[in-house]
Order: structure tokens, then sequence, then C-alpha cells
């Protein structure tokens, strides 16, 4: 399948979805404290995306159980919520949402402390992540390629003495929530599909503090570190437009 270009109202519809995911966000983020569960985290996500009548993406995708993928200390993504997963002090949880509303999708992600306590490792480790993906989105330009998107994520998370996911990947996002083509996180400058006009991307830089490598837990969701380092992860969906990249997430 070719990249998918959308009409300024498709990216209209986009935005919709976009605002709700992001409202759902806000408020999972808002309820994170010691002594919460992450199953506690997808409840509220459940009751927010119904208020707001929209339909989650992930739920029932390739079976996956969940609205959230809840993500803690070096668990990198799709995390699964559990009520026996009690946050505590000085872990950090990526939450990750998609919805769909009137047939398009959106998708983010934000990763944030738990409790007042982070170590200064950690908070460079957030800061370099969010920092990262704000420059990629910078760089989703028309005529700009998936490359030169990959490699700003990779050039800043390299140069802060962190490590870059390669197993897993953004994506276009549409019409379905994984669509053509994949953004890496690293990559070459002018390699790569060329970004035009109406393009939306998922861009979602995943971070180690230590060695790149991943390994999927038992319950062949959960992506974690091997060597145990923690793992951040920011996702945001992008429109690609004349007026340079738009954050449908924002
Ligand atoms: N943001 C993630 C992604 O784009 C979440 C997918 S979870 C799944 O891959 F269950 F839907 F696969
Ligand atoms: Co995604």
């Amino acid at each position: 399948m070719a990249i998918m270009c959308k009409s300024p109202g498709e990216i209209e519809k986009m935005r919709r979805s976009g605002r709700i995911v992001r409202q759902v966000l806000d408020a999972t983020v808002a309820a994170v404290k010691p002594g919460i569960s992450t199953m506690d985290l997808e409840n509220l996500a459940v009751a927010k995306i119904e208020e707001l009548g929209a339909k989650p993406a992930f739920k029932g995708y390739y079976d996956y159980p969940c609205v959230l993928c809840t993500s803690v200390n070096h668990e990198i993504v799709h995390g699964i919520p559990s009520a026996k997963r009690v946050l505590k002090e000085g872990d950090i949880v990526s939450i990750d949402c998609g919805v769909v509303l009137d047939g398009y999708y959106a998708d983010s992600a934000v990763t944030v402390p738990v409790g007042n306590h982070l170590k200064p490792e950690i908070k460079k480790l957030l800061d370099v992540t969010r920092t990262s993906l704000e420059r990629a989105i910078q760089a989703a330009r028309i005529g700009s390629t998936v490359g030169d998107v990959g490699a700003t994520v990779q050039e800043m998370v390299e140069a802060n003495g962190f490590s870059v996911v390669r197993e897993f990947v953004g994506h276009g996002i549409g019409t379905r929530l994984h669509e053509e083509p994949q953004v890496p996180n690293y990559g070459m400058r002018g390699r790569g599909p060329r970004l035009r006009e109406g393009m939306v991307l998922a861009i979602e830089p995943m971070v180690n503090v230590g060695k790149p490598e991943t390994r999927l837990l038992d319950n062949k969701w959960t992506a974690v570190t091997v060597d145990g380092s923690f793992s951040a992860h920011f996702e945001h969906s992008v429109a690609v437009t004349k007026d340079g990249p738009v954050v449908l997430t924002a």
C-alpha cells in the first residue's frame, strides 16, 4: 500500500480524535501517584473515552486486552494494565492511548514520574526523550524524508549517552492505527520516503538509559530492556502540512 495523504478535511477529523486522546492522557496522567495501579489508570481511560464519544483503538487490536498501554520503568512499550501493578515513588510510567472517532485514528503517549523524587539521570531520560520528539516533529516537513525524522531522534539521544530502540518504530496513521510508512527513531538524513503534504505520522521515540536491546515478556506483548535499564516513550500524531508540522494530539 502506498503512503496515504490526507485532505485538509481528513486532517480536521484526525484533529478531533487527537484532541480526545489528549484529554484522556491528561486525565490519566493527573491520577498518577504512588499507590495507584495501572488498572486504575485503564479504568479512568475507559470512562473518559466513552464520555468523549470515541472508541478505543488498541483494545482488540491483535487481541490486545486494554485501551491503554502502561509501561513501567524498564518496560519500553505495550505494558498491559494490571491491578497488581501498583505504582510507587521513583517509578516512571509510559501511558500510551489511541482512539478512533468517525473512522479516523489518533495515537499519543507520554512518560511521567510517579511521586516527586526523581533521580537526576531519570529526569534527564524523560527530558531527552521528550525533546527528541519535539525536534523530530520539527523535521516532519514537506520535502524532508523519514530518515531525517529518525536521524533527528537518534542524534539527540546518542549525544546524551542514551540509546534508541530498533525493534519498535513509529508509523503512518489515518483510517487505520498503523499505516505506511514505518517511522524508525534512527536513520540517515535524506534516506527513506519523502514527506508530502497530507501525510500523518505517529512519531514515537523509545529511549533506553542503557543498551538498546529488547525482549518480550511471557505475555507476548510487553517489550522490556534486556539490561533492565529504564526506558521512556513519548508519541504524537503529526500532520505534514503547507504550514509545517501540525501536532494533532496537542
Ligand atoms: N502506540 C502503540 C503503537 O503504535 C500502541 C499499540 S498497542 C496495540 O504501536 F495494542 F494496539 F498494539
Ligand atoms: Co503508535
